[in-house]
């Protein structure tokens, strides 16, 4: 017998004896390549096949979708399970990535979940769209094991009654985590000092949370602690003026080189009296209903971002390299394809006046490949 089979274990939320069920032909987990480095299940269905996941137990790259399930059926069948002692089996997965999605999920089987991790090699997990039941999540034990991820993701999950989720993780992850989502959570500030640990964070994305706002960000009671970021995602989080946001960075400590502020309702207050990172070379003001350029940009910005603002002309900026237009009333046409070379759509061209022009193509793009290039470089997970 295969030796994960004689020691049932509650990897991947699997724990346990249904995986000795038999296998029935509507699998709902499929390889989705050749190779079978990356393996999908879907358990949407009323009385999923749970044990079909074994399909994933050589890929790199595992995403459940749990139907909205709750998973307290795992407790009760597989127990509390020790997963030291399928250290070996968990130590030869292939898993480097893993996704858990929809489901209501106990906490002490996250709680068996990630001390399973902790024996593999995985590198990213994101847990999405769940419901942590009968919290609290317990902590590691002093005994166990570092979860040593590289990017943890929190999109939306929540724990059943009080609680902060993002805060009962933190002791989970250790100081090497590059990359953290914590989207979708509620939080109504940047969550230090309890993020204090990751010194080497290059990449923070707490889009999605409106109660966050500047006064979340100026309250950051954590300045210098993000020494190594360069990579601020603040999208859809009721900021309301550059000035603001540059003094959150400010408060921050921070050095960014990319900041994206997107989906907020910025309005322009001219003359600020703060100083922007002198590192920041990208900022995205996309959908953030601007009528106008601001006046307290950033000095040396390599590319910006102004599609879908409200720009009834095409603004002069002459230092940004890289400037994105689409989607404002100047331009009647919203192009999304961006790559180099790429002829501008005929239906192309200026509303004032109503002049075909299809020689102005809607992004404006001089020479800004290399600048993106650079900066893709930069986001290490994304
Ligand atoms: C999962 O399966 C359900 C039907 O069982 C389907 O409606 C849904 O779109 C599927 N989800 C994904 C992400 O494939
Ligand atoms: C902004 O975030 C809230 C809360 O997460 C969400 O409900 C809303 O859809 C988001 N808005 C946009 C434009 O994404
Ligand atoms: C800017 O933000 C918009 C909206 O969030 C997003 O669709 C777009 O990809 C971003 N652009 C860049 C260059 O990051
Ligand atoms: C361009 O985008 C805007 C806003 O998303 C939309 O209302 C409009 O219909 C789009 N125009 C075209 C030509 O696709």
């Amino acid at each position: 017998m295969e030796p994960w089979k004689r020691s049932p274990l509650p990897w991947l939320l699997l724990l346990s004896p249904l995986l000795l069920l038999s296998r029935s032909s509507s699998d709902p987990c499929i390889l989705l390549d050749e190779e079978g480095e990356n393996c999908f299940c879907n358990f949407s269905t009323p009385e999923p096949e749970w044990n079909s996941i074994t399909m994933c137990i050589s890929s790199k790259e595992v995403a459940i979708h749990g139907g909205g399930h709750n998973l307290d059926v795992f407790l009760q069948q597989g127990g509390a399970a020790d997963p030291s002692k399928a250290a070996d089996v968990l130590r030869a997965l292939g898993l480097r990535r893993l996704k858990v999605k929809e489901a209501q999920v106990p906490a002490l089987l996250l709680y068996q979940l990630l001390r399973a991790l902790t024996y593999t090699r995985i590198q990213e997990l994101t847990l999405e769209d769940l419901v942590i039941s009968h919290p609290p999540l317990p902590p590691p034990s002093p005994t166990d094991r570092d979860l040593s991820l590289r990017a943890l993701h929190l999109r939306r999950v929540s724990l059943a009654g009080e609680g902060n989720f993002p805060v009962s993780i933190v002791p989970w992850l250790k100081p090497g985590l590059k990359a953290l989502s914590l989207t979708g959570l509620g939080l109504s500030n940047v969550p230090c000092p309890d993020l204090g640990t990751f010194k080497e964070l290059n990449s923070l994305d707490l889009s999605d949370n409106p109660e966050i706002r500047e006064s979340g960000l100026t309250s950051a009671a954590c300045p210098k602690e993000f020494q190594a970021l360069k990579d601020l995602e603040l999208r859809n989080t009721s900021l309301q003026s550059l000035e603001g946001v540059c003094r959150g960075l400010e408060a921050m400590g921070t050095n960014v080189r990319r900041l994206d502020i997107s989906y907020n309702e910025l309005r322009d207050t001219a003359g600020t009296q703060c100083t922007w990172p002198p590192t920041l070379l990208s900022l995205n003001l996309s959908h953030a209903k601007l009528q106008s350029v601001p006046a307290s940009l950033p000095k040396k910005l390599q590319q910006l971002v102004l599609s879908y603002n409200l720009l009834e002309k095409k603004p002069e900026l002459p230092q940004v390299t890289d400037l994105i237009l689409e989607g404002n009333p100047f331009t009647s046409c919203n192009v999304t394809d961006k790559s180099q070379g790429e002829q501008a759509p005929e239906s192309c061209w200026l509303s004032s006046g109503g002049i075909r022009s299809v020689s102005t193509p809607c992004v404006l793009q001089a020479s800004g490949t290399a600048a993106l290039a650079l900066l893709r470089g930069v986001r290490a997970f994304s």
